[in-house]
């Protein structure tokens, strides 16, 4: 499989060379095109000793006119040749050019020629994210169709926090290579899943929650919806943008959730409770603020309604996938929750390791199934995890559907 590694002028244009590479390793021909901005940053020398290609740099540049006669223009060439173009990091400057149509320079001239799929990794400071220009960029360039992964949040080149760094490569080639594989092996179903905590008020100010980030739940959206699920996301309070494709229903408590869970399920088909609920609340919580005195204060909680038991009470012949947070004896706890909730598959992580799991972009792994088998993933982005779930609920759907 052919792809054309873009790379632009961004702080980011030093690790499209690992991703140079992670596309190498998964078996891909990888044809790298720099712009003039990208040159500033990393030669073009790298890409070429990494993919065994020469790197091309400009439009014009070698274009003798004999090419031309030979009917090997290289833009369209290059166009013709391959079947995924992966821009990592996409500049705003790139993003407006390929919104408008623009074509002044290779990449941007080859993208117009260019009839395959389009991933664009955009990276840039969070103010040039966020500018309403670069947002509408991103909406045209969705509309067409085309794979946006979001940047990731975190400290920036420019010693700001927030949206605009560029996600880990391993993750880009990932999506590049479920793109490639063009993976639609969800069209038809209807994927209900939950993300994130719950909040439970304690008083109108207070309120008991958990540390989950909702980053799996909405890793595992996105990926459904580009395996062409409908996908209805249930959603605790978290900071995440919605996932494009899904339809966001957003909640506070976990009698909330339960609600929004029942109401949606007639639908679904497949069951991703991801969502981490909280296990106690404080009913008829006061509607006045909790004012401090000496006194020690202690507050009566009653155990929330068990969500996964009452879908795996009502599942009939839908798949239900659970996940187990723990913190000791993991597979045994998974294998538990699998039986007695009515699981198809249970995924279960440890969160004593603060790499991985909560609030990290990083998870890893045990997927328990209901015949006691245990897969565990390698340790990856939240979104290629979301990917290797999806490989396994896809088997699991196969042997479904031959049992009808
Ligand atoms: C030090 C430095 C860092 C930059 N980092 C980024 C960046 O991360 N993202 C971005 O969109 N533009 C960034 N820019 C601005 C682009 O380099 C500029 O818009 C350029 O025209 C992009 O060209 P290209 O998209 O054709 O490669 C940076 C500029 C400088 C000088």
């Amino acid at each position: 499989m052919n792809v054309v590694l873009g790379v632009t002028g961004g702080i980011a244009a030093y690790k499209a060379a690992e991703l140079a590479r992670a596309l190498m390793e998964r078996g891909f021909s990888v044809q790298t095109v720099m712009t003039a901005g990208a040159q500033q940053f990393v030669r073009p020398l790298t890409f070429a000793a990494l993919t065994g290609k020469k790197v091309i740099t400009s439009l014009f540049e070698g274009s003798t006119g004999e090419d031309v006669l030979a009917s090997s223009v290289e833009h369209i060439r290059v166009a013709q040749e391959n079947e995924v173009l992966v821009v990592a990091p996409a500049s705003a400057d790139v993003l407006a050019k390929f919104a408008y149509g623009l074509a002044d320079d290779f990449l941007t001239t080859m993208y117009l020629a260019f009839t395959g799929q389009v991933v664009l990794a955009p990276a840039m400071n969070t103010s040039m994210w966020n500018h309403p220009a670069t947002q509408e960029n991103i909406r045209t360039l969705r509309e067409r169709g085309h794979r946006i992964i979001e940047p990731a949040e975190g400290l920036l080149a420019c010693g700001t926090t927030g949206p605009g760094r560029l996600p880990e490569p391993e993750l880009i080639a990932e999506v590049v290579a479920s793109v490639a594989a063009n993976r639609h092996d969800l069209e038809g179903e209807t994927l209900l899943i939950t993300a994130g905590p719950t909040q439970e008020p304690l008083d109108p100010v207070r309120y008991i929650s958990n540390r989950s980030s909702g980053k799996m739940g909405y890793a595992l959206a996105e990926e459904a919806v580009s395996r062409g699920a409908r996908v209805i996301l249930i959603s605790g309070p978290v900071h995440l943008p919605a996932p494009f494709g899904a339809e966001l229903i957003r909640v506070h408590t976990a009698v909330e959730m339960r609600q929004a869970v029942m109401d949606h399920l007639e639908p679904a088909t497949i069951i991703v409770k991801s969502a981490a609920v909280a296990d106690y609340y404080r009913p008829n919580a006061p509607r006045q603020k909790v004012k401090k005195t000496p006194a020690l204060l202690s507050v009566e909680l009653e155990p929330t309604p068990d969500i996964l038991a009452e879908v795996g009470r009502n599942k009939g012949d839908r798949l239900l996938i659970g996940f187990a947070a723990e913190t000791q004896n993991l597979t045994a706890e998974a294998r538990r929750k699998c039986e007695t909730k009515n699981c198809d598959m249970v995924v279960a992580n440890l969160v004593t390791d603060q790499s991985i799991g909560f609030e990290s972009d990083l998870n890893e792994v045990t997927l328990v199934l209901r015949n006691g088998e245990t897969i565990p993933l390698e340790r990856a982005p939240k979104r290629a995890v979301a990917a290797r779930i999806f490989d396994a609920i896809g088997k699991l759907r196969l042997a479904l559907h031959a049992t009808r």
